[in-house]
């Protein structure tokens, strides 16, 4: 069954009639173009087929529930109080997502109305592939068409505008610092296709991407270690990357291009210089891994995803040991390219393979985790699929 098929129908339990509408959204994992997104850069994202949806109805008295169902079938149900009174910092725990949403559509002027969700997905959480930017989107995206502004109507917001608003939730309700890849990925991807997202023009262009075509897969690893943004080095890193900006005299770094590089790092401070140095050039990676799909060269994209790890996890020190397992195991085994995807400190790696040699790489993956003690990774192959919308 569907995540929305499986929403509704837990609605339909929960509450005794269908729900009025359910929308679903995506997991993403990004190919390339990591920590770019919050300096103005590039991020070239793919939706996993994967996703969070979210069953809802109109309530007239003003206030928000959510239910999430489990893994073990269970429904957690979590009262968020009335919407006109929702705050950062008012609600905590899982709670926070629908409710953040809510509060920042409301700051952002659309009349949301009391509502009842029941949330249903198969996007892995806490696995680096954006599950709960699924689940704030597809809110969104319920709430809106609750308010008479279905992103299908003629009265829809802008989705760059939606996406925003996602991330004004996550940023100063929930309380995690992040960028717009996720927000964007989940609501503007396409099926078949990458996005390539300028994030600073807010230019998208979708670039086709058929691993079956060339004989290849993409191969994801969630290594089933655990990260939390806020609690991580996310934030400093941020911070890292805009004191650099300032001290350079740029709005974002974004405008240091890999000729200035060298230039712009002998002025700063030892300390900054290696993250100025990956995101500099990992802007550039992804616009050569643009021109080489552009072209049809899927596999020459190999050595840019491996070059893109080695910078995160030499230069901006995001990896750790699960992910260097994965990268490694999947390279020494045959991988045209590998790297980890997403905010890292955990999470997920991804690898590009040839179809004949899936299994193998797959096995000697496993083998490597098993010989360092580590928990089995989740494997699966990930192709292309939709963004955000309507299932009923
Ligand atoms: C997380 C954030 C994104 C982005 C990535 C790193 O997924 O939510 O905004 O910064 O990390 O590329």
């Amino acid at each position: 069954m569907s995540p929305a098929d499986t929403a509704a129908e837990a609605f339909g339990g929960e509450r005794g009639r269908a729900p009025d509408v359910v929308w679903s959204a995506p997991g993403r994992v990004n190919l390339i173009g990591e920590h770019t997104d919050y300096n103005d850069g590039f991020v070239l994202p793919i939706a996993l087929p994967h996703r969070i949806a979210v069953a809802a109805s109109r309530r007239d008295d003003g206030l928000l529930t959510a239910a999430t169902l489990g893994d073990d079938g269970v429904l957690h149900r979590t009262e968020l109080g009335a919407i006109a009174e929702l705050a950062p910092g008012s609600i905590r725990g899982w709670g926070a997502y629908p409710a953040g949403v809510a509060w920042a559509l409301r700051e952002q002027g659309v009349e949301v109305t009391g509502a009842d969700l029941v949330i249903a997905g198969d996007v892995p959480a806490g696995a680096g592939l954006s599950s709960s930017h699924a689940l704030e989107c597809a809110v969104a995206l319920a709430l809106l068409d609750l308010a008479g502004r279905p992103a299908d109507g003629p009265d829809a917001p802008p989705l760059a505008d939606v996406a925003r608003w996602v991330q004004i939730s996550e940023n100063d309700f929930v309380g995690a610092p992040t960028g717009l890849l996720d927000q964007t990925a989940s609501l503007r991807c396409t099926e078949s296709h990458a996005l390539f997202f300028d994030v600073r023009t807010g230019e998208l262009e979708q670039i086709p991407f058929d691993t079956a075509a060339a004989d290849l897969e993409l191969l994801v690893i969630d290594t089933q270690a655990k990260h939390s943004h806020s609690e991580s080095g996310y934030g400093e890193r941020r911070q890292g990357c805009e004191h650099a900006a300032e001290l350079l005299g740029v709005k974002a770094l974004r405008d240091i291009s890999v000729a200035d590089l060298d230039g712009a790092l002998a002025v700063l401070p030892n300390e900054l210089r290696p993250l100025v140095r990956h995101v500099v050039t990992e802007n550039e990676r992804v616009i050569s891994t643009v021109s080489e799909l552009d072209a049809g060269q899927l596999a020459s994209i190999g050595p840019l995803l491996t070059a893109s790890h080695v910078s995160m996890r030499d230069d901006y020190r995001i990896s750790c040991l699960e992910l260097d397992v994965a990268v490694d195991a999947a390279l020494e085994s045959g991988a045209l390219g590998a790297r980890m995807t997403g905010g890292g400190f955990g999470g997920s790696a991804i690898a590009l393979v040839r179809a004949r040699d899936r299994e193998s790489i797959g096995r000697a993956v496993l083998d490597a985790f098993a010989e360092q003690k580590l928990t089995a990774p989740r494997l699966f192959t990930a192709t292309p699929a939709a963004g955000a919308g309507r299932d009923r």
